[in-house]
C-alpha cells in the first residue's frame, strides 16, 4: 500500500499529527473539565457556607419574614438553580405545625446522619451540582429552637447550582483549544512537509534523476553527480561516483586490451601474408624447376633418339663395314 518513501513519510507524519492532536486535545479538555469541576465544587461549598451563615444570621433576628426574604434573596443569586431548607421535626413543631415532614430519602439521610452530600447530575442536557448540608444546632440556636438540643439537626439546606453556563464556557474554550491545536497541527504538517520536501524528497528525486540520466541517457562515464557534502545524499552520490569511476576505469582497461589485440591481429595478418608470399614464391620456383626438369627430359629424350639413330646408323655402318670386311675376306 505504502511503497514509496514519500507515502510512508506522509502517512507517518499525518498519523502522528492526528494522534498527537487527539491525545493533546483529549488531555487538555479533560484537564480543563476536571479543573472546572473542582472549581465549581469549591465555589458550591463556599456559596453553601456563605448562605448558611447568612441564613443563621438572619435567623438571629427572630423574624420569620426576614428569614424568608433572606432565603428569597439567596435564591436569586446567579447560577443558583434552587435553594430550599428541609425543616426538622423540632422546627416544624414550633414554627410550621401545618407543614409535613420531608419524605425525600436523601434529605432524611442528611437530617439523620448529619453528613454533607454532594450530587452531580446531568439530565437532558441540564448539568447540576447539588449540596445538601445539615444545619446543626449550636448553643446560640437553642434560645429560639428551645425544643432541640446542641447537635440536633434543625434542617437540611439543599442548594442546587446549575453548571450549564460553566459547561458552555468549557465547550467554547474546548472549541478554541481544538481550533488552535488544529491550526498548529496544520502549521506543523506544512513545516514538516516543507522540511521533508527540501531535505529528503527533492535530493532523493535529484539523485534518482541523475542516476537515471547516467544509466539511460548519453551514458557519459566522465560525468559525475554534483552533490553537497555532509549528508547521506552526498555520501550516496559520492559512492555512485566511485562506482562510475570504477566502471570507467574497467572500460578503459578493456579498450586498451582491445587495441593491443587488434595490433597483435594486424601483426599476425602481416606475418601470414608474408608466409603466404614465401609459399607462393617457393611454389613458383618449384613450378619452374618442374618445367626445367621437363624441358631437360624432353631434351634428353631427343638426344636419346638422336643417339639411337646415330647408333642405328653406326650399326648400319658397322654391318656395312662387316659386309665389306666379309667381302674382303671372301
Ligand atoms: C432569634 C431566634 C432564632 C435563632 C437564634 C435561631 N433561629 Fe432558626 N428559626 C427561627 C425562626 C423564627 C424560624 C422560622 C422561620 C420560618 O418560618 O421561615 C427558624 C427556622 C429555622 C430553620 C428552618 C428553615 C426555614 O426556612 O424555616 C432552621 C433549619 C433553623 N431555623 C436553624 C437554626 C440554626 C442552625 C440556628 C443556630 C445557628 C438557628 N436556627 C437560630 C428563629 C431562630
Amino acid at each position: 500500500m505504502f511503497k514509496s518513501v514519500k507515502s510512508k513519510v506522509i502517512f507517518a507524519v499525518l498519523s502522528l499529527s492526528i494522534l498527537g492532536l487527539i491525545s493533546i486535545s483529549y488531555y487538555l479538555s479533560s484537564t480543563l473539565s476536571n479543573l472546572s469541576n473542582t472549581t465549581s465544587k469549591q465555589s458550591l461549598s463556599m456559596l453553601s457556607e456563605s448562605i448558611y451563615q447568612t441564613m443563621t444570621t438572619s435567623m438571629m433576628l427572630g423574624d420569620p419574614q426576614v428569614v424568608e426574604s433572606t432565603l428569597h434573596t439567596a435564591k436569586s443569586i446567579d447560577g443558583i438553580d434552587s435553594l430550599t431548607i428541609a425543616k426538622s421535626k423540632a422546627v416544624l413543631e414550633v414554627y410550621a405545625p401545618t407543614e409535613n415532614f420531608t419524605t425525600n430519602p436523601i434529605l432524611l439521610d442528611v437530617l439523620q446522619n448529619k453528613k454533607t452530600m454532594t450530587i452531580e447530575k446531568d439530565v437532558n442536557g441540564h448539568h447540576t451540582i447539588r449540596m445538601i448540608r445539615p444545619m446543626v444546632a449550636e448553643k446560640r440556636c437553642l434560645s429560639c429552637h428551645y425544643n432541640a438540643e446542641v447537635g440536633y439537626t434543625l434542617g437540611a439546606m439543599d442548594l442546587v447550582l446549575s453548571l450549564d453556563k460553566n459547561d458552555a464556557t468549557i465547550s467554547k474554550t474546548n472549541m478554541t483549544l481544538i481550533l488552535s491545536l488544529l491550526v498548529s497541527a496544520l502549521l506543523f504538517a506544512i513545516i514538516v512537509g516543507m522540511f521533508f520536501v527540501k531535505e529528503i524528497f527533492t535530493p532523493l528525486d535529484m539523485l534518482k534523476e541523475k542516476i537515471a540520466d547516467l544509466v539511460r541517457g548519453d551514458k557519459d562515464l566522465t560525468k559525475r553527480l554534483a552533490h553537497k557534502k555532509g549528508n547521506e545524499f552526498g555520501d550516496a552520490a559520492e559512492e555512485v561516483n566511485h562506482f562510475i569511476a570504477t566502471i570507467q576505469e574497467t572500460i578503459n582497461i578493456v579498450k586498451d586490451l582491445g587495441k593491443e589485440n587488434s595490433n597483435i591481429a594486424t601483426e599476425i595478418d602481416i606475418s601470414v601474408s608474408t608466409i603466404v608470399q614465401s609459399i607462393n614464391d617457393v611454389s613458383d620456383k618449384m613450378h619452374q624447376n618442374a618445367n626445367n626438369v621437363e624441358a631437360l627430359s624432353t631434351a634428353n629424350r631427343t638426344s636419346v633418339v638422336s643417339i639411337e639413330s646415330d647408333l642405328i646408323r653406326l650399326v648400319e655402318v658397322a654391318s656395312r663395314l662387316q659386309n665389306t670386311i666379309d667381302e674382303f675376306k671372301s
